[in-house]
């Protein structure tokens, strides 16, 4: 794909090229949705979506799963704006939804070092839920420090720094409808 991507929404700048576009993400995603539908038969369905990454995902996605869910956010940022995530993780919302006896799908932006989900995992794992499994649209598949694999992955991602679609750089660029590689 190009190179020179020019749009209003970047700033001026240097977009190094579309790793996904909005049309591959959204073919992407219905594929997920029905796996997902799929993988639950039974039971009751909590997908809770870890702000602010997942937002574009998790609303696109929940909108191609034919079953009977509820939808709960979690909060957890990691401090500063770097490029690298910074591995300390604070919880600044949580889910008011009981999870005892349901099934929980926890919905990520981009794994990269897996340490903020194994926080998470550990967490939500001690309030008895069915099940606990984790949706991402992209794994950068560095997850050393995660002892439990995302079971739904949208994409392998490639190991350069992605914005758009909910991922940002300094809480910019979410908005993008596609998802780009800023190096
Ligand atoms: P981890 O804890 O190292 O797995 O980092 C996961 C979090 O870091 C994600 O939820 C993102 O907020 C952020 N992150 C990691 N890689 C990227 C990226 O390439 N673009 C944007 N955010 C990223
Ligand atoms: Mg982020």
């Amino acid at each position: 794909m190009s190179s020179a991507i020019s749009d209003p929404r970047l700033r001026g700048r240097d977009v190094k090229r579309i790793v996904h576009d909005a049309e591959e993400i959204a073919a992407r995603v219905g594929e997920l949705g029905a796996e997902i539908t799929a993988a639950y038969p039974d039971g009751e369905l909590l997908v809770l979506g870890l702000l602010k990454g997942s937002f574009i995902f998790l609303s696109d996605l929940v909108r191609q799963i034919s079953r009977p869910l509820q939808v709960d956010f979690l909060a957890a940022a990691s401090y500063g704006d770097a490029m690298v995530s910074s591995g300390t993780v604070r919880l600044v919302y949580d889910p008011k939804t009981d999870l005892a006896g349901k099934h929980v799908l926890l919905v990520e932006d981009i794994i990269d070092s897996g340490r903020t989900l194994s926080r998470l995992v550990d967490l939500l794992s001690a309030r008895n839920p069915r099940s606990l499994e984790i949706c991402t649209l992209l794994d950068k598949h560095h997850a050393t420090e995660l002892q439990y694999r995302a079971r739904f992955v949208g994409f392998d991602a490639p190991n350069e720094f992605l914005v758009g679609y909910g991922l940002d750089h300094a809480e910019e660029f979410r908005h993008l409808p596609f998802i780009a590689s800023l190096q």
